[in-house]
């Protein structure tokens, strides 16, 4: 049997028939932040897909904050009326219909909830730990651009902060009622959690900054409370970004490595590697000599098989997951970002680097991805390759010194084949 195909059992008992994971991405379909049925209909294209786990698009805890004006968001206390309860349950019925378990992915944006994207009014402004804004460039448009979209946040209080662990723990409630195995912390990527844990974004002085251990106190009183508020059996999981270059130097490993060692003791079940923010979008790399999507231009040459000594590497994170695995070898690891071919997938679980690998932009254009290709003994290994076209944003576009606007174009791209999915259509397969 090869690793991608064997089971794993998590400390929570929770057993995944294979390792592939359908990564988190944002649905951006519920203008009235509910799972309509539009949820069903397009999670049913991975539910049968052969998936060992499949993570919801991120679910805000808050309905004042959201990461986009379309995102589902946690009901407030005592509004999930049976409807609403009903939508949640047949959104959970459906994912798991066919043996695979799933996790809502639980996100409060912070400074990065942009402006409209929640009931709040248009003077309010964002909360974070730290009033710090968003830096997406220093020249004269992204710093407008910012200013207009996201603000200077303000500090939150202590009972803000209090008031947002809360949330988590009635989201967790929620999945839980609703029927999930579990759920995962989106604590990458730059939102609320990623901004407590980080030493640029937090400069709190009282119990929830001033030293690694007490950025990350927040994050801790969410899982404890979530463990004490569900059941033993539930999976709790984080996504965790991995450290960049920049913070190495000044003892950020070290912190994040402490921080992670107090996120494992508090129990959770597994952690997913990954990186990036708005500010740097490291986790939408793309593959830039594969050819445009919708361009003309003659086709590529055939995808070749990486070389040994780059298959392990085929993904963007695994670097740090290795040095992870030497502090934490127990607790399993997901990586997500640049897997792209059934080799580099196994020579990543060989390596031990990780125990699971979390596939995003091409679960959007085939969503049954391991059934078909990835676990389909009929595909041999030169074949068991995604490579995808790539998407460029128009010439204009192109002029604006922001890093994050390829993000954008990349994230609205995948995110509409996921509108198509629950729509009732198939996606558009962009393989080369
Ligand atoms: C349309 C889209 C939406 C995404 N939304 C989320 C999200 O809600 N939560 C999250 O943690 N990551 C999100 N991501 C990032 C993916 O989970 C993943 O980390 C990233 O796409 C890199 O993996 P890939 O190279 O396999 O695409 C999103 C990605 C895409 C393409």
């Amino acid at each position: 049997m090869s690793l991608l195909s064997s089971p794993l059992t998590l400390r929570c008992g929770l057993e995944l028939p294979n390792r592939l994971t359908k990564a988190a991405m944002a649905e951006i379909m519920a203008p009235k932040q509910n799972p309509d049925d539009k949820f069903p209909r397009a999670y049913s294209e991975w539910a049968d897909g052969g998936w060992g786990f499949i993570i919801t698009g991120n679910v805000q805890v808050s309905q004042t904050y959201l990461g986009s004006p379309k995102d589902v968001a946690i009901p407030l206390p005592n509004a999930g009326t049976p409807a609403l309860q009903e939508a949640w349950r047949n959104w959970a019925t459906t994912i798991q219909r066919s043996g695979t378990p799933a996790l809502v992915q639980l996100c409060h944006p912070g400074r990065q909830s942009p402006q409209g994207a929640g009931k709040r009014s248009i003077l309010t402004k964002n909360l974070a730990p730290s009033a710090v804004a968003l830096n997406l460039g220093s020249s004269f448009i992204p710093r407008v651009a910012t200013s207009v979209m996201f603000g200077t946040p303000r500090e939150m209080t202590r009972a803000e902060v209090t008031e947002a662990i809360q949330q988590f723990i009635a989201g967790a409630k929620q999945a839980h009622l609703a029927g999930f195995k579990g759920i995962e912390l989106h604590g990458a990527h730059g939102y609320l959690i990623a901004q407590f844990l980080s030493p640029k974004t937090n400069l709190r002085t009282d119990e929830f900054g001033g030293t690694p251990a007490k950025r990350a106190e927040m994050v801790l009183r969410i899982i404890k409370g979530i463990r004490a508020a569900t059941s033993p059996q539930f999976c709790v999981g984080i996504k965790m970004n991995s450290v960049d270059v920049s913070e190495q130097g000044d003892g950020g490993l070290q912190a994040c490595l402490e921080q992670m060692g107090l996120i494992i003791n508090a129990g959770v079940d597994f952690i997913e590697i990954s990186g990036g923010s708005y500010e740097d979008p490291s986790m939408f790399q793309a593959d830039r000599t594969a050819p445009v999507i919708g361009s003309t231009a003659a086709p590529a040459a055939p995808a070749r098989i990486p070389k040994a000594s780059t298959r392990a590497r085929e993904a963007f994170f695994l670097d740090f997951a290795k040095t992870v695995r030497e502090y934490y070898p127990k607790i399993p690891l997901m990586v997500t970002g640049g897997f792209r071919s059934r080799v580099g997938m196994e020579a990543a679980l060989e390596s031990g680097a990780c125990d699971i690998i979390g596939i995003g932009r091409p679960a959007a254009v085939v969503p049954k991805l391991p059934k078909l290709v990835l676990l389909n003994k009929e595909v041999v290994d030169a074949d068991a390759t995604i490579r995808l076209k790539h998407v460029e944003m128009g010439w204009l576009m192109r002029k604006v010194p922001i890093k994050s606007l390829g993000a954008g174009a990349e994230g609205a791209y995948y995110g509409g084949q996921i509108g198509r999915m629950g729509k009732g259509l198939q996606p558009i397969d962009t393989r080369v």
